[in-house]
């Protein structure tokens, strides 16, 4: 089937029909959705060549326009559905197609979960060759609107309009939707929006986080806070289940921001040890601490890839779970190999980025080191493409002793 990159116009009649015809940017095009891919595209197929179409449904038949043409797929934008899904749902926000915040409002709330469940399991038999099975239902959010507790709001003028867009980056490009309220954002952080669009910051670019910090805990300003407080006791409930099913007595909170994991999940160990780059926010989980007079652990401030190979050696690894929860871009390669030469008997992953999560646990897994018990995913993310998941590796030969950097079994190290 060749693609030639050619002006034209044409409506197809049938979604197969157009197999073996020359495809162009704009071309409008009658497909079926057979698939959605991680992300939230939809995902239309003529024999190997692939058609990405955002807000559909899978069985949804579409029209769509042909936006981007590569060698192997094009992408296409929404005109108009043909037959919908019965899942299909009116989106609450108006700017939702527009607005590059959420990917998944047009479908019912149980639809975005199960489509969840099985984009998480395609995507770790792709990146690991792991068992769908060993999947999770994933855990719904109580709300599915109105619960994120961080948005960066940006400006940006508008040349045509003379005036400053303020709310978010467009779905289609880096301009800036105007918007005068966000759903899936806590209703406090809209009343921030009010002020910021009463007060327009100067004509230009500016950047704006409107937060909302949690009660009980010390977060400084720039620090990270798990952004969905509604699902936050169900995460703390999956890590708890989790870390006590191991038995393991210590605990290493790799990551540890202002020390939740830790302090969550401290009376369940001997001891434990956070570390973090972040060194206000150290400082903050020390004093997170004292308020909860949590004694048997401390916080360390640093990077992990400096002070992981001396805080392991600390602990057998029989009796110690390492806790991961990286920024999105996933753990750094030694650290990994440091985990697969020292052998804890528990690796708790947790990550909102599941395709970094597949690529390193299948790393800590290769040859066999690490196996991986159960993925939970957590929908902290509603209506957007983003999911939270828990996965739980065990070691299968945990080192007796204590967790020195060359006490390896493997012949391979
Ligand atoms: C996803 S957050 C997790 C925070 C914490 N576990 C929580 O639940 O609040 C990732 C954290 O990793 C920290 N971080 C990023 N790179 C790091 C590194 N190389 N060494 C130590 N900490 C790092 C960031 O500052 C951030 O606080």
């Amino acid at each position: 089937m060749g693609f030639a990159r050619r002006k034209s116009f044409r409506l197809t009649a049938e979604p197969l029909s157009f197999v073996g015809v020359i495809l162009a940017l704009g071309d409008k095009l009658t497909l079926t959705i057979g698939d959605m891919a991680f992300g939230g595209e939809g995902v239309a197929r003529v024999e190997d060549f692939v058609i990405f179409v955002p807000f559909v449904a899978v069985g949804e038949v579409v029209e769509a326009e042909v936006t981007e043409l590569k060698k192997r797929f094009a992408r296409a934008r929404l005109l108009r559905v043909v037959a919908p899904s019965p899942e299909r749902v009116e989106p609450l926000c108006p700017h939702f197609g527009e607005c590059g915040g959420c990917q998944y409002q047009h479908l019912a709330y149980p639809a975005q979960l199960r489509l969840k469940h099985k984009q998480i399991g395609d995507l770790f038999q792709r990146l690991g060759r792991f068992d769908p099975g060993l999947i999770a239902p994933v855990i719904p959010c109580p709300r599915p609107y109105g619960y994120r507790n961080r948005i960066m709001i940006r400006s940006q003028w508008d040349k045509f309009k003379q005036g400053l867009n303020i709310g978010f980056i467009r779905a289609d490009n880096r301009l800036v939707v105007d918007i005068e309220e966000c759903k899936i954002a806590e209703p406090a952080l809209n009343e921030q929006i009010k002020h910021v669009r009463a007060h327009p910051p100067p004509k230009g670019g500016i950047k704006v986080v409107l937060r909302i910090f949690p009660e009980g805990w010390e977060v400084p300003p720039d620090s990270f806070f798990q952004n969905n407080f509604f699902l936050l006791p169900g995460l703390v409930e999956v890590v708890r289940d989790r870390l006590r099913e191991s038995g393991t007595r210590h605990l290493l909170d790799v990551y540890c921001g202002v020390g939740f994991f830790s302090l969550e999940l401290g009376d369940l160990v001997e001891s434990f040890v956070g570390v973090e780059l972040d060194r206000l926010a150290i400082q903050a989980a020390r004093r997170n601490a004292v308020t909860r007079a949590r004694t048997n652990g401390e916080f360390v401030a640093g990077a992990v890839e400096d002070l992981l190979p001396a805080l392991l050696m600390r602990f057998t690894a029989q009796a110690a779970t390492v806790l991961l929860d990286p920024p999105r871009k996933g753990c750094q390669p030694e650290t990994l190999e440091l985990l697969r030469r020292t052998r804890p008997a528990q690796v708790i992953y947790v990550s909102c980025h599941p395709a970094t999560m597949a690529r390193d646990l299948n790393v800590l897994c290769a040859d066999d080191v690490f196996e991986l018990v159960q993925v939970v995913p957590l929908d902290m993310f509603p209506n957007t493409q983003h999911v939270e998941c828990v996965a739980d590796i065990r070691c299968k030969s945990a080192a007796g002793g204590k967790m020195e950097a060359c006490q390896s079994r493997d012949p391979s190290f």
